[in-house]
């Protein structure tokens, strides 16, 4: 949560700050603030709004923006409501000290208190404002210079934190930390200019060469010199620069007019990029395999695990709950899903041999972060999922896959779904070959149907205007029931969170048989029921005894069904149509439409379907 982005340098920073805050927005958005050292007399501007980055711009507009140190913040509130005076950067109470901040400060209490018995005051209501004016009175008792400052102040400190720090009377200087939040550092070759970002996003069009900073690491950013990063004790820790490339047109949604509806649009593209070199043809003939690399250097292991444990939050946990059906049925291997925030506090009983998989579209998650840590305690082998190239998650892990689906900014989540839910039919396909759980025939059938998966997605998504039309008809609607069964009850899970985060309209996904058990009291005239009922199992009858219970109480249902199916158009007020696949590969097909329908009702409600209220898209607090 919360975007940081910094620069020093040579040139004017006010533009690549803003530019980095637009690209971070996704992170938070209910308020926004800047602080430059002035170029003419050093004095420190800082400028700030509730709203968003266009509210920032609107406020800075006409005053001095000049200077090339800087930092800009887009928060997403923990402590204090959203509000100009909570906004960052915030600022010591002598002036000269300003910093921004992603996190929590967990002791912010304890410590306020000490500092107002040292005569301090507080503006704001943040933990963060605390941590500021730690930093000055530590910078006042040592009488040092910035980074010793933030470094002896951050030892007292609990809780996380990615911080940026400028101090007026040393323009040269910028001084950045973290521990458990994110926070990335761009060098360009010389050393001349620096950029800090919350992610490489606001780096990337300056420069691949990013240096990520360990767990309480401080590093001191000089003008026109190398890099100097700290621990916490103060000894010199040596980094290494990492090559990290994005693509800059998937930080746009040209032609789209938002990001989710693009990024529903990218799956064909980027699903073919997730199985580039993945799945290849056999050495031996024409047959399709699966290679992953993870799964080469860690074969032992991983076919020794006698349970594997899925971490995750949100929508990865519904990922999670299709990798653990896949998994089941290729491998026949126990697999549990656990909720990271849950699993992390649990004692949970994980053996030296279990096998972590850790899915995570961001890779910063705080809970699914802590989660890895805690299987890493146990001993156990942590395979991460996940789509942030160089994120926490993928650089903790021992192993893993990335899924190359390049940036997700929309906040709620589309093709990173279905990009983890292909790394996992890989990741299964791989694993019971190995161990001889899947037959050749079943293995290569259903490496053939993978491959076809994007060009079938391309044919749901020529429905869109269909569901465009079929969506307005919903916006009245106060609850959605979503059900489905087997392959399809993540699914109907999935599609619930969907409709609920951007539309704010309350959805429940349900196992199709279980709504007996309590749900269907809820079921009247006015109340809208999304079956996703496939025809390709056994299930297909006992979801239409289901539907037929709805159906009874004048529910009014959409059914998303295979391609040619009558006998459920007959039946219910809507049906939208998606081509035939195996079983196991369904939800990468059924939850393209459930996309699309929470997308165009939030559309038609005329809400803001990317930044939807309340959320953030990276959830890095737990
Ligand atoms: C999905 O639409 C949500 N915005 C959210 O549930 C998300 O999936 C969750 O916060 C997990 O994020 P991660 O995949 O980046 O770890
Ligand atoms: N805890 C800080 C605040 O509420 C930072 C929140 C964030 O990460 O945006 O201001």
């Amino acid at each position: 949560m919360c975007g940081i982005v910094g620069y020093i340098g040579p040139r004017q920073a006010y533009p690549i700050l803003i530019k980095g805050l637009h690209r971070l927005e996704y992170r938070g958005y209910d308020s926004a603030g800047c602080a430059l050292i002035s170029d003419t007399d050093n004095h420190l501007n800082i400028y700030k709004a509730k709203g968003k980055v266009s509210d920032l711009e609107r406020s800075a507009t006409g005053k001095d923006i000049s200077g090339s140190v800087g930092i800009a913040h887009t928060r997403w509130a923990t402590h204090g409501e959203p509000s100009e005076v909570n906004a960052h950067p915030h600022l010591g109470r002598s002036g000269y000290i300003t910093l921004v901040h992603n996190g929590i400060i967990e002791n912010y209490a304890t410590l306020r208190a000490q500092l107002i018995k040292k005569g301090f005051s507080f503006k704001s209501e943040t933990d963060t404002e605390v941590l500021v004016q730690l930093i000055e009175y530590t910078q006042q008792k040592l009488n040092c210079g910035l980074g010793n400052a933030v470094r002896n102040a951050l030892r007292l400190v609990i809780g996380a934190y990615a911080i940026a720090a400028i101090d007026s009377r040393r323009p040269h200087e910028l001084v950045c930390a973290r521990k458990s939040s994110p926070l990335a550092i761009g060098v360009v070759d010389d050393n001349s200019e620096f950029f800090i970002g919350s992610d490489a996003a606001p780096i990337a069009e300056y420069t691949d060469r990013i240096i990520y900073l360990k767990d309480e690491e401080v590093a001191v950013i000089t003008r026109d010199a190398p890099i100097k990063v700290y621990d916490l004790k103060g000894h010199e820790a040596e980094k290494e620069i990492q090559h990290v490339s994005l693509d800059l047109a998937m930080l746009d949604h040209e032609g789209f007019p938002h990001f989710m509806l693009k990024e529903i649009f990218d799956q064909p593209k980027v699903l073919t990029d997730c199985m580039r070199g993945r799945i290849v043809e056999s050495p031996y003939g024409h047959q399709p395999a699966v290679a992953l690399s993870a799964v080469t250097r860690h074969r032992r292991e991983l076919l020794r695990a006698k349970r594997i444990v899925i971490v995750s939050c949100g929508t990865s946990w519904h990922a999670g709950l299709i990798g653990k059906q896949l998994i089941e049925h290729f491998c026949r291997i126990p697999v549990e899903v656990a909720y990271a925030s849950e699993f992390r506090y649990s004692e949970p009983v994980i053996e030296h041999d279990d096998v972590v998989i850790a899915i995570s579209q961001s890779g910063e998650t705080a809970d699914t972060l802590a989660a890895l840590r805690t299987a890493k305690d146990h001993g156990a082998l942590v395979y991460g999922i996940v789509n942030g190239v160089g994120s926490s998650i993928a650089r903790e892990a021992d192993t893993g896959t990335y899924i190359h689906v390049g940036p997700e900014i929309g906040v709620a989540s589309t093709k990173a779904f279905t990009g983890q839910v292909t790394v996992l039919a890989m990741l299964a396909l791989a694993l019971g070959i190995a161990k001889g759980t899947v037959s050749q025939e079943e293995y290569e059938t259903t490496l053939r149907e993978l491959s076809a998966i994007p060009a079938k997605i391309e044919r749901v998504l020529l429905q869109n205007d269909k569901i465009r039309l079929l969506a307005e008809n919903f916006t009245y609607a106060h609850n959605f029931l979503y059900l489905g069964r087997g392959c399809n009850y993540p699914v109907a899970l999935e599609g619930a969170l969907k409709l609920k985060e951007i539309s704010y309209i309350h959805a429940e996904g349900y196992p199709a048989a279980e709504m007996k058990h309590g749900p269907i009291a809820l079921v009247d005239r006015e109340m809208p029921v999304v079956f996703v009922a496939t025809n390709h199992d056994a299930l297909y009858q006992k979801t239409i005894s289901n539907m037929q219970e709805i159906i009874s109480r004048h529910g009014r249902i959409i059914a998303i069904v295979t391609e040619g199916d009558e006998q459920v158009k007959a039946m219910v007020h809507k049906t939208i149509e998606v081509p035939d696949t195996i079983s196991a590969l369904t939800p990468l097909l059924t939850v393209i439409p459930l996309q699309l329908l929470a997308y165009h009702i939030a559309v038609a409600k005329g809400l803001d379907v990317d930044q939807p209220r309340n959320l953030a898209k990276s959830v890095t607090v737990e």
